[in-house]
């Protein structure tokens, strides 16, 4: 077990830095990079917990892929098998801790010749899959689901297009459609409820296909034949930048620019609500790589105060919740997260577990169905938290920790590589003094005696202020 200890920040977060690639963009590349027509070559891949999932499952299907390591930032080589050339794994398919490799396998895996299983972690076992069975089986899909849950059993079937509405405004099952349209008969048309990321689209755009958009409607013409290879250079992940950037924005005196982080405006959502708040974000270096945008992020420590989120720009700030709450609890007034239910059906419920831990330190939060309030601003109190094996959740309360009165301990930290692998040095580069523990065997505990255990939560009245 790694735990990851965070020192209060007293000196400014200063620097340059860069985040490994894009999370969701990894996925994709190394995914349609193994149907394409030849060979692929993808730089800046990222190699965390949940992408090396779906290399090592693309792998499973007989797609030869190579690596050239350079830390976090890997180049791939992969020799496309073409739409009909992947190969019958010879075990189930573990998608570990990864709801994008599961979800996005299912369309990939239901237009196949071949059966297959997809599996994961008891994390993943416990998250929703009708939500892309469901359209799948409507397109002629012959998937089998444990109460709506995975393993999932694929048997091959021919798939017809389909239009369909969307109940839940999500990427993963929009892209799962798409993947499984690319083996269907006839058009396959797909209504998102709200924007969702678009990066499989602008992917499959530059690999030649005339996929397009009209009003909320994604379009996949009838009839792919052939997938061109990618040769992309990935972005920076916003929403690893996302962590950086709050503390910057909540640690006084503090500003770090984030180099070369993707900008796609369907994963802006934070940055728009931290200027809401009254924080100072400048984009620089505006341009594309291939076909997303991207740019160099700027924040700088500012006194925020408080706003709402709902609809749409929660969607584009679903994985930047957990951090932004941090900020709303150094924010003055009552910030409020509405429309975001889907935050309970991520690795963990995270408005649940977010609020517990957040709890711990010295936040006032309340839970709603659908989101959160948090009053602030707050002292931070240093504590003793557990992320519950969530990335997001751990990183988020690392950063409430940069700003906090006391030492924090984070439990079943090792998790944070899912997603970001190099957090604590990223921050380390900035200036704070992160450490990672083992505490598989027993040890002294590195928390004054105050900051360990339940911290009870402050009244309104009792708040502090940060300083
Ligand atoms: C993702 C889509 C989002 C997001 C997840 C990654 C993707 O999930 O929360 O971290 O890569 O498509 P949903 O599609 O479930 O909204």
């Amino acid at each position: 077990m790694r735990a990851l200890l965070v020192q209060p920040q007293i000196t400014p977060l200063t620097g340059t830095v860069e985040v490994p690639g894009d999370k969701s963009i990894s996925h994709r590349a190394v995914i349609l990079a193994a149907i394409a027509d030849g060979q692929s070559v993808i730089r800046n891949w990222l190699p965390a917990g949940d992408t090396l999932a779906t290399l090592d499952c693309m792998r499973a299907l007989g797609v030869p892929i190579e690596t050239r390591g350079d830390g976090f930032s890997w180049e791939l080589t992969v020799d496309g098998r073409g739409l009909r050339g992947l190969r019958r794994p010879a075990v189930p398919l573990d998608c570990r801790n990864a709801g994008t490799c599961i979800r996005l396998l299912a369309g990939l895996l239901a237009g196949q010749s071949f059966s297959s299983v997809l599996d994961g972690s008891a994390q993943l076992r416990r998250r929703p899959m009708r939500r892309v069975c469901q359209p799948l089986r409507l397109m002629g899909g012959n998937i089998q689901d444990h109460d709506g849950r995975a393993p999932l059993t694929i048997e091959p079937a021919p798939l017809r297009g389909l239009e369909y509405r969307m109940e839940v405004a999500s990427a993963q099952v929009k892209s799962a459609l798409l993947l499984a349209g690319l083996y269907a008969e006839g058009e396959t048309r797909i209504h998102q409820p709200a924007t969702t990321r678009d990066h499989t689209e602008r992917m499959l755009q530059a690999m030649g296909l005339a996929v397009y958009q009209a009003d909320n409607w994604i379009i996949l013409p009838a009839d792919t034949r052939k997938l061109a290879p990618l040769d992309i250079i990935i972005p920076g992940d916003i929403s690893s930048a996302a962590f950086p950037l709050v503390a910057a924005a909540i640690v006084p005196h503090s500003q770090v620019t984030m180099a070369n982080v993707g900008v796609n405006e369907t994963r802006t959502g934070l940055l728009e609500l931290l200027a809401a708040m009254g924080g100072r974000c400048q984009v620089s270096q505006s341009r594309l790589s291939g076909d997303e945008p991207v740019a160099d992020l700027t924040m700088g420590f500012d006194e925020l105060h408080s706003t709402e989120a709902g609809g749409d720009l929660v969607v584009r700030a679903i994985d930047e919740l957990p951090v932004w709450a941090v900020a709303a609890s150094q924010a003055a007034g009552v910030s409020v997260v509405r429309d975001a239910a889907e935050l309970r059906v991520k690795e963990v419920d995270r408005i649940s577990l977010l609020a517990t831990e957040l709890r711990r330190m010295g936040v006032v939060v309340e839970e709603r169905p659908d989101g959160f309030t948090i009053a602030g601003p707050v002292r931070l109190r240093g504590a003793e938290v557990d992320c519950h094996g969530d990335h997001r959740l751990g990183m988020a309360l690392a950063v409430a920790g940069l700003a906090a009165d006391s030492p924090t301990l984070i439990r079943d930290a090792a998790c944070i590589a899912d997603s970001f692998p190099g957090f604590a040095e990223t921050l380390r580069a900035l200036g704070a003094r992160t450490e990672w523990l083992d505490t598989s065997h027993p040890h002294p505990n590195p928390l004054p005696q105050r900051a360990r255990g339940q911290t009870p939560p402050l009244s309104l009245g009792e708040r502090g202020g940060r300083g």
